[in-house]
């Protein structure tokens, strides 16, 4: 039996964001390449923002069949006016850049900590200021802003991390707020642990910071608070980014798609 033909319609669809243009940061890396190339798979012009040009590179080789197009914008995103000059004219802008230093508060070094704000809450600002006068002209927009478990959550010894997106989920309530009237929703996607090199990078720094040694860190350390005992792969969290810039998603706004195994269930 064939369902109705409203009804067909309804359930199929799709993410179209041809004529859309957007802007990734952290496109280079993990999560930000993921969610790049599934906006340009739903038709989208993505200006890719990394400081890693060579990763923009791979990643516009890699986007070259889709039927949206990538662009590389190499910036470091501590260039805070060219960060919010770049989000100009964007209309969907996914504040994903990011950072991680492992290390209790006494010896957390202070230059590193306002880096990590620097990226991880004073840029998204700035990129948010940046793009919201074209989305309020034209009645849309999209912020999406990649936070974390750990916007909701702490553990110990990631001081400057929590900080920022608690801060990052603050921020994205209040563009909801002032956005809602224009048509631009702002929301965040908070994931628990991702396989990308920035949770890599951490394990070292995590089996030091516990006294443990490092092939325990996954299962002791990262899964502890986890029901679902495996990382999350980057191309979920891009689809959590997609279904907020869908047709289906204009009523979702202020608040954090949390896809984290589990972990805030405690
Ligand atoms: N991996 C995880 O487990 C996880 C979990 C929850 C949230 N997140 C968040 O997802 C986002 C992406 O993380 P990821 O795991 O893909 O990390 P990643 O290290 O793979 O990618 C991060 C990207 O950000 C870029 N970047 C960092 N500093 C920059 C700067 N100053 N200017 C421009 N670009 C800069 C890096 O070059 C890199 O390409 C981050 O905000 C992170 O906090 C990650």
């Amino acid at each position: 039996m064939t369902a109705p033909p409203a009804l067909t319609a309804l359930h199929a669809t799709p993410l179209d964001l041809g004529g859309r243009t957007a802007l990734v940061t952290g496109a280079a890396g993990g999560i930000g390449r993921a969610c790049t190339l599934r906006l340009a798979a739903a038709g989208a012009k993505v200006r890719a923002v990394d400081r890693d040009g060579a990763g923009l590179e791979a990643l516009a080789e890699s986007s070259r069949d889709l039927p949206g197009t990538v662009e590389p914008h190499v910036l470091d995103l501590t260039d805070l006016d060219a960060a919010e000059l770049a989000a100009t004219g964007t209309d969907v802008l996914v504040n994903n850049a990011g950072l991680q230093l492992v290390r209790p508060i006494e010896e957390f070094p202070p230059d590193v900590f306002h880096t990590v704000l620097t990226v991880m809450l004073e840029a998204p600002f700035r990129l948010i200021r940046g793009a919201l006068p074209h989305m309020y002209g034209q009645g849309w927009g999209r912020v999406v802003n990649v936070s974390s478990v750990h916007g909701l959550r702490a553990s110990a010894y990631k001081s400057a991390y929590v900080a920022a997106k608690h801060g990052l989920e603050g921020l994205s309530k209040t563009t909801a707020l002032e956005g809602a009237a224009h048509g631009v929703t702002s929301n965040c996607v908070s994931p628990g642990y991702v396989r990308t090199p920035l949770v890599e990078k951490q394990i070292a720094d995590q089996a030091r910071a516990h006294g443990i040694p490092e092939e325990r860190v996954l299962s002791e350390v990262l899964l502890q608070d986890t029901a679902v005992k495996r990382l999350i792969e980057p191309e979920d969290v891009a689809e959590a980014v997609a279904y907020l810039c869908g047709p289906r998603a204009s009523f979702v706004t202020g608040t954090s798609l949390v896809l984290d195994g589990g972990w805030t269930a405690h």
